[in-house]
């Protein structure tokens, strides 16, 4: 099977090109005009993936060596995400499905996210706990087999990603907010300041991440910090306090939930999962319990096309290819939950 696949969910255009579940060319455009609006803007982003989309399928397939008749299934993100965005890449996917007479499927962005970890390298083996980290979710999965997961828990606020986003935008550092946190927290001190672990008792698998960005913005204000006039030791240690206070719950609800299915892999994914500390934390602490935790390396982290295609290439394996011209946006998709 030669897929071409297609994500456009949110602020990067990306399409991919996989042959029988291996990846053959990615193209990932990234938005960089939301950088100056300190988040993404729904109608610059559609009005983008608009100008991108031929382009970038065009390139994907250049890279990949293949021509547009030799692709024989379309795969294509359908939520969640932005319907503005989400909608050009449905769109291009089923009028290119349509115009050569092949089937298109409609792949769950978290979903492509989840099963990203099997795109190269070590891969993880069924069953497994995913935790999946992104700017718009948190959760912890326990994949059965391939297609069959059951969500243990995920963030009752804020997302992981979206706590990075909005610590960074308090301190003054800009979007996205994760890879500078990461990069400044490698050079602080994690025990500076000691910012709230929410649920940590019991056996909950529910995140909840407002509560530390709350703490971040008492102490700023309680320090009169002004992000034009900063002082860089300081901020190195909020951010290695801040950072390491979200590492301590993702890693010890993670071992939890591998402990409790006693699965011995554990993946990670989402654009969290290119965080450094957290790799490091969970990589150790799975190692204690004779588990192995695998991660995408961190390009295929944040939204790409390529975990698009090998999510299309299990649930292919899983269904069969059932084909759908009527596919619409679904902004609030849920994980498919099928046990
Ligand atoms: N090194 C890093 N450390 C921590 N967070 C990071 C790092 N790199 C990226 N991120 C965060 O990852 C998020 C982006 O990830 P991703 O592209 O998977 O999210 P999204 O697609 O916006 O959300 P979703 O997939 O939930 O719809 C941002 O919040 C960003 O700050
Ligand atoms: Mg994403």
């Amino acid at each position: 099977m030669n897929l071409l696949a297609i994500e456009s969910s949110c602020d990067e255009c990306s399409a991919a090109v996989l042959k029988d579940g291996e990846l053959k060319s990615v193209v990932i455009s990234s938005q960089l005009i939301h950088s100056e609006y300190g988040g993404v803007v729904p109608e610059l982003a559609s009005r983008a993936h608009m100008e991108l989309i031929v382009p970038v399928v065009e390139e994907s397939l250049k890279k990949a060596s293949f021509s547009k008749e030799e692709i024989d299934s379309v795969a294509v993100t359908y939520g969640p995400g932005l319907a503005g965005s989400l909608i050009v890449g449905i769109s291009f996917a089923k009028a290119f499905a349509a115009s050569r007479g092949i089937p298109v499927v409609g792949v769950n962005h978290m979903e492509g996210h989840l099963y990203s970890a099997f795109l190269e390298g070590d891969k993880p083996e069924f069953p497994f706990i995913a935790l999946v980290v992104s700017g718009g979710h948190s959760m912890l999965i326990h994949v059965k087999e391939p297609y069959s997961h059951e969500l243990l828990g995920q963030t009752r606020d804020d997302a992981a990603g979206e706590a990075f986003d909005k610590v960074a935008k308090l301190l003054g550092l800009g979007y996205p907010g994760g890879p500078v946190i990461d990069k400044l927290a490698a050079e602080g001190n994690p025990k500076a300041f000691n910012f709230p672990r929410a649920f940590m008792n019991g056996e909950s698998f529910e995140f909840s991440f407002s509560g530390i960005k709350t703490s971040v913005l008492y102490l700023l204000k309680e320090l009169k910090y002004d992000p034009e006039n900063r002082d860089d030791k300081l901020v190195r240690d909020i951010c290695a306090s801040f950072q390491a206070a979200v590492i301590d719950v993702l890693v010890a609800k993670t071992i939890a939930a591998a402990g409790k299915f006693r699965v011995k892999s554990i993946a990670v994914a989402g654009g969290v999962a290119a965080n450094k500390g957290l790799r490091t934390a969970l990589q150790a602490a799975a190692q204690t319990m004779g588990a192995k935790a695998v991660f995408p390396r961190p390009l295929y982290c944040t939204d790409n096309a390529a975990m698009i295609g090998i999510a299309a290439h299990f649930k292919y394996l899983k269904f069969g290819m059932a084909s759908d011209l009527t596919l619409k946006p679904i902004p609030n998709l849920p994980l498919s939950f099928l046990n």
